[in-house]
């Protein structure tokens, strides 16, 4: 049995005061029968761990750099973020992959340095409208699997999120057959890579416009372990409904 996942992705939200909501889901999750994950800006990334102290909820980066340390301005490596407190981060995202120009082989070496660093690594792959229109959304899903991950990935230390990119911020979500037939497939690339025991436990997230009113339709579809959630991870009151409905 796989143990499911609700993680938030907070992107470019958040100030100080904004820890304020992550203490209340603190308090309402000492304890959880899911992982719980919320991954703020890289500038509360510290508070964040002290906030979430001895509750369920562990903290993550959104992306890291492929170096351990060095001239390289801007950037934190996997270790920093162990040392800010960090036990994972989100790699390949579809913006950076947009606005950072990164490409499944850059990502791959990212997830190689997180990994090294004992960070685990959710990797996110998804189509474009326009890929999907073009009826190659498996292709496209299968290429950014196959380049994205590394070859160091276990069933601990990977997880893998599917977000359309036209889902993402838009209030638009695929029919549960879409979702059904996007994670089924991964689940069986997976198998076939890494074998069928790792390959069968690697959670696979769905996210993209995932709210209290459809978390618990989209996590009764076949291998949705869980979801990687944006603008409902922001509050409390939101993302704790969609906590509740994974549970
Ligand atoms: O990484 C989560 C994300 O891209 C989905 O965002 O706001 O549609 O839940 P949102």
């Amino acid at each position: 049995m796989r143990r499911k996942m609700a993680a938030g992705n907070w992107k470019m939200n958040g100030l100080k005061s904004s820890l304020a909501e992550l203490e209340k889901l603190a308090r309402a999750h000492p304890t959880a029968s899911c992982d719980l994950l919320i991954c703020p800006p890289a500038t509360l990334l510290c508070a964040a761990a002290t906030t979430c102290g001895n509750s369920a909820i562990r903290i993550g980066g959104q992306t890291c750099h492929e170096a351990t340390s060095g001239a390289h301005t801007g950037d934190i490596s996997a270790q920093m973020l162990r040392d800010a407190g960090a036990t994972a981060v989100i790699l390949g995202h579809s913006e950076r992959r947009q606005d950072h120009d990164e490409r499944s082989e850059d990502v791959r070496l990212l997830a190689q340095s997180a990994q090294s660093a004992g960070l685990q690594t959710v990797i996110c792959v998804g189509e474009s409208l326009f890929q999907r229109d073009a009826t190659n959304t498996l292709d496209i899903i299968g290429a950014q699997l196959s380049l994205s991950i590394p070859d160091s990935s276990t069933g601990e230390n990977l997880v893998v999120a599917y977000e359309p990119v036209w889902a993402i911020g838009s209030g638009l979500t695929p029919t549960t057959d879409q979702i059904g037939e996007v994670h089924d497939f991964m689940r069986a690339r997976l198998e076939q890579r890494f074998g069928y025991g790792v390959g069968k436990s690697v959670r696979l997230l769905y996210g993209g416009s995932v709210k209290p009113a459809n978390a618990a339709e989209i996590f009764a579809i076949s291998n949705v372990d869980g979801a990687l959630v944006g603008g409902a991870s922001l509050k409390a009151d939101d993302f704790a409904p969609i906590i509740a409905a994974l549970e």
